[in-house]
């Protein structure tokens, strides 16, 4: 039976949750692997919507077992805020399981976050502001606060000493903010401890044993291809590896395990944060799209950078995820536009690249290449079978995975769980 993963394909926002959520009721459990309370992932079952940041989207589905992998970084006072607040809605978070490998978010973490940004000015990546790059920086650096230390107060209390040592000498000297209290730190991190203690185990082992009794385990990611930090856009991306291969360094599960990849992609392009971003539209046209798709951020409501669908992204991120099929999202969102522009190669500098540049440098001088496409004019939110798209559209996706190199497996016409064109069985690809 299957491990599927399911990555974002852009710059993130592409509709994981959405995705992750459609798979459903066939999954018996969904493991975040990467990322923390930085992604924001929006499920809307009828009438409901929830805003997922830290839990996995798989908390929604009952009978399913919801994970948080050893490559998540945790911020335990989210962690219990979002339980609580699905509770009060009706949600059973009781299955929740967290890694006893996963690493905590220290509160002087989030100062770190915080006070760099402001340091580095113009020179600043856009954070969310979450703690996420000082807390893997710790992980890293082998200075950590892991889930299991939350049992072992002495060496709780040392390693926080420890890491405090230095970090007060930055946060007073570089940063002039206070320094932060070891002992209150401790305090904070213990006060979660008895309510943390029975989510905790051996995640990896729990789901190899799963996948041992033929069920079916989908690693569901936070952020996306481009903010991967070896394969986005570097040094604009997040601290974690949000590409598939992340799914096993953050589970525990190998790679001779997973059985397929399910690529999330906008039909066209938006981005949080600073950093290079070909297709944006800085005009009335980018504002007509943030405006359609509702783009603004979920976890921080910043307005989203808006642009045009990326074929050489699409093809960079089939080819290092490995996608096995692509859940395209917001196609409703283009309903109504006379033509609709792919980007289909770069020309940096007068030469044509119709895949990645090498270089960042490269890459943050590249100018689109498009080609236009006729549009549709019908509202197509109504849509459920390929038939029901208007033959512009259809068109339009053909040409999409001809370029991107994958088949697309579902198209979404809407926000809500039913909004949705199948054209592939997601878990098998067939
Ligand atoms: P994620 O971070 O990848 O899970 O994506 P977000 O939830 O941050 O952002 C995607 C947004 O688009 C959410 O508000 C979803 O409800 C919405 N959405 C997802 N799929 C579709 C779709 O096919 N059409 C429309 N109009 N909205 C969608
Ligand atoms: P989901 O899972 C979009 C961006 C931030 C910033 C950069 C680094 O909802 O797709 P960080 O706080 O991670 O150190 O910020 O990454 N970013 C996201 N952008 N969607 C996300 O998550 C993001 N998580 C981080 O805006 O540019
Ligand atoms: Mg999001």
């Amino acid at each position: 039976m299957p491990a599927i993963v399911v990555v974002g394909a852009q710059w993130g926002d592409e509709g994981k949750g959405k995705a992750t959520d459609l798979l459903g009721g066939r999954v018996d459990a969904v493991v975040k692997f990467n990322g923390g309370n930085n992604a924001g992932h929006t499920v809307v079952i009828g009438a409901e919507k929830y805003a997922l940041s830290l839990l996995p989207s798989g908390i929604l589905t009952p009978g399913c077992t919801p994970i948080i992998g050893n490559g998540v970084v945790v911020d335990l006072g989210v962690l219990f805020g979002e339980i609580d607040a699905l509770t009060a809605r009706g949600v059973d978070a009781s299955k929740l399981v967290v890694s006893a490998n996963a690493h905590i978010i220290a509160s002087y973490n989030r100062a770190l976050d915080k006070v760099t940004e402001r340091f580095l000015g113009s020179r600043r990546i856009g954070t969310t502001g979450r703690g996420i790059g000082p807390a893997y920086a710790d992980k890293m650096s082998r200075t950590g606060i892991r889930v299991q230390d939350l049992f072992d107060e002495d060496l709780l209390r040392a390693k926080v000493t420890g890491a405090l040592a230095f970090k007060n000498q930055v946060l007073a000297k570089v940063y002039n903010r206070n320094a932060a209290d070891a002992d209150a730190v401790v305090d904070e991190l213990l006060g979660y401890r008895d309510r943390l203690r029975p989510m905790v185990a051996d995640t990896s082992l729990l789901l190899n044993r799963m996948l041992d009794e033929g069920k079916t385990v989908v690693l569901e990611a936070g952020q996306a291809t481009l903010l991967d930090v070896d394969h986005g856009t570097y040094p604009f991306v997040t601290s974690s590896n949000a590409t598939a291969g992340g799914a096993c360094t953050g589970s525990g599960i190998p790679p001779t395990r997973i059985n397929g990849v399910v690529g999330v992609i906008k039909a066209y392009t938006t981005r949080v944060g600073e950093g290079p971003f070909p297709t944006e539209l800085l005009d009335a046209q980018g504002d007509a799209l943030r405006a359609a798709g509702a783009e603004f951020g979920t976890v921080t409501g910043r307005p989203r950078r808006c642009g045009w669908f990326d074929a050489v992204i699409a093809r960079y991120a089939a080819r290092v995820n490995g996608v096995t099929g692509f859940v395209l999202t917001k196609l409703d969102v283009l309903s109504g536009l006379a033509e609709i522009p792919v980007c289909v190669a770069y020309d940096v500098d007068g030469v044509r690249h119709d895949e990645m540049p090498m270089t960042q440098a490269e890459f943050t001088r590249a100018k689109p290449i498009y080609q236009l496409f006729p549009g549709w004019g019908e509202d197509i939110s109504g849509a459920r079978s390929l038939a029901e798209l208007p033959r512009n559209a259809r068109d339009y996706l053909d040409a999409l995975a001809e370029m991107a190199t994958a088949p697309i497996a579902a198209i979404g016409v809407g926000p809500g769980r039913d909004a949705t064109v199948p054209v592939r069985d997601l878990l098998t690809g067939r």
